[in-house]
């Protein structure tokens, strides 16, 4: 016999302005009512801590991705990724768009990338100071994702809202989601129909790849989806996670000088970084069949939310869990995901940030954050702007 257990509610809304604003203290009310909260505001079954997210992440089988976002339309149009896909197909899917982004071709890259940041970072630390967000944390992703894409012309004022809109329509569909239909719809049809190999850059990846659809061995869908991936999934994470670094690092001024010291600690200082300010906070999973989480029963058809960032926040997992620290070296943490859609971009990801951090390490002895605003996407949550103030220059040798 089944005893069905009344579930715990709660009225919050994971996708409203309070939410995304207050996300930290949110997802501590959620993790500490229950491992299993109701939301009726997103018809949707939170599961708030970390072991039990992590479960979830390895059971597809039981919860699927066709409900990754919260509204259908949404999960419609994503059908054909493999964000969205279950298995067998998912592995067919990102095998695709993994060859394009394997460690071989990120190797290929590194020395570009890494010259690219050290430019960057000596011009924008040669001024003494500037603003976090668009001088460097949307100003680099954007331009070696068009540079690895060879997407050039006026498009390339596109990529940022683009990106953007992508992000807001894996809500639910409230304002900020109906907003964005139109850009993200503009951004499928050009990845879709109207993007040729003449429109990309010669000898750039995505001429590759076109090239590849044109000798027929990847069909011309394919090459539309694993672009809109690429600007549509590593664009507003990659943002958001540049200038959380640059904030986490100027408000600890101890720690970086730690880090100037002992650069090997750079991966563990991002990994710290993604754990205590989860760019993409939420996703969601449909439940194939009733299951029992953590002592809750939870329908057949029911839409999930896991909240990693509420996981990498558990304190059930993380001993202080507010305290950021980058030699607690959290390589478990959510940020990425986990399980087969863990992040298929994490490599770029982790070569762009690493080369910002390693040229911010040589030639920035210190520095100060100021003012700091917010702007509000469903799904990421990215800074608006970040005064960078008060840069001391330095010069050490490269630990590249
Ligand atoms: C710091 C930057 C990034 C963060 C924090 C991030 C985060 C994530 C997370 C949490 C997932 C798992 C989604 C799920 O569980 O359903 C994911 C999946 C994915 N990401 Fe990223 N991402 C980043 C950068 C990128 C970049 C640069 C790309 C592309 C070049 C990318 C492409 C993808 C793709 C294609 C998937 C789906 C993988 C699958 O379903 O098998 N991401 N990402």
């Amino acid at each position: 016999m089944t005893t069905v257990t009344s579930p715990i509610t709660s009225p919050i809304d994971l996708f409203s302005d309070h939410t995304l604003q207050n996300t930290e203290a949110v997802f501590a009310e959620l993790r500490e009512t229950a491992p299993v909260v109701h939301l009726p505001a997103n018809d949707a079954w939170a599961i708030t801590r970390y072991e039990d997210v992590r479960e979830a992440l390895g059971d597809p089988a039981t919860f699927s991705s066709k409900q990754v976002a919260f509204n259908p339309q949404m999960n419609q149009i994503l059908s054909g990724t493999s964000l969205a896909a279950d298995p067998p197909q998912h592995g067919d899917l990102r095998a695709v768009l993994t060859d394009n982004l394997s460690p071989r071709a990120m190797r290929k890259m590194k020395g570009e990338i890494y010259a690219k940041a050290d430019a960057l970072v000596r011009e924008l630390a040669g001024r003494g100071s500037f603003e976090g967000m668009t001088d460097m944390a949307v100003a680099f992703p954007v331009q070696i994702v068009l540079d690895l894409i060879g997407v050039q012309g006026e498009l390339r004022a596109k990529i940022l809202p683009w990106g953007e809109a992508a992000f807001n329509l894996l809500g639910p569909l409230n304002e900020r989601a109906q907003a964005s239909f139109p850009i993200a719809g503009e951004l499928f049809k050009w990845t879709h129909e109207e993007m040729k190999g003449e429109d990309l850059a010669e000898g750039s990846i995505g001429r590759n790849i076109w090239e590849a659809a044109e000798r027929g061995e990847i069909s011309h869908e394919s090459f539309g989806y694993i672009v809109h991936q690429i600007l549509a999934a590593g664009m507003d994470t990659t943002i958001t996670t540049i200038g959380n670094l640059l904030v986490q690092l100027g408000n600890h001024p101890e720690q970086y000088a730690q880090l100037r010291e002992n650069p090997s600690l750079a991966a563990a200082a991002l990994a710290e970084v993604l754990r205590t300010k989860t760019p993409a906070p939420v996703f969601g999973r449909v439940t194939t069949r009733e299951v029992e989480v953590a002592g809750q029963t939870i329908p057949a058809g029911a839409q999930i939310a896991l909240l990693y960032g509420s996981g990498n926040m558990d304190p059930r997992k993380f001993e202080n869990p507010e305290i950021f620290d980058i030699t607690r070296n959290p390589v478990d943490h959510l940020g990425f995901g986990y399980g087969i859609h863990a992040c298929a971009g994490q490599g770029l990801a982790k070569l762009e940030i690493n080369g910002l951090l390693e040229a911010l390490i040589r030639h920035v002895e210190s520095f100060r954050i100021g003012e700091v605003t917010q702007r509000l996407n469903n799904f990421t949550r990215p800074l608006a702007t970040i005064e960078v103030l008060d840069i001391v220059t330095a010069e050490v040798p490269a630990t590249a």
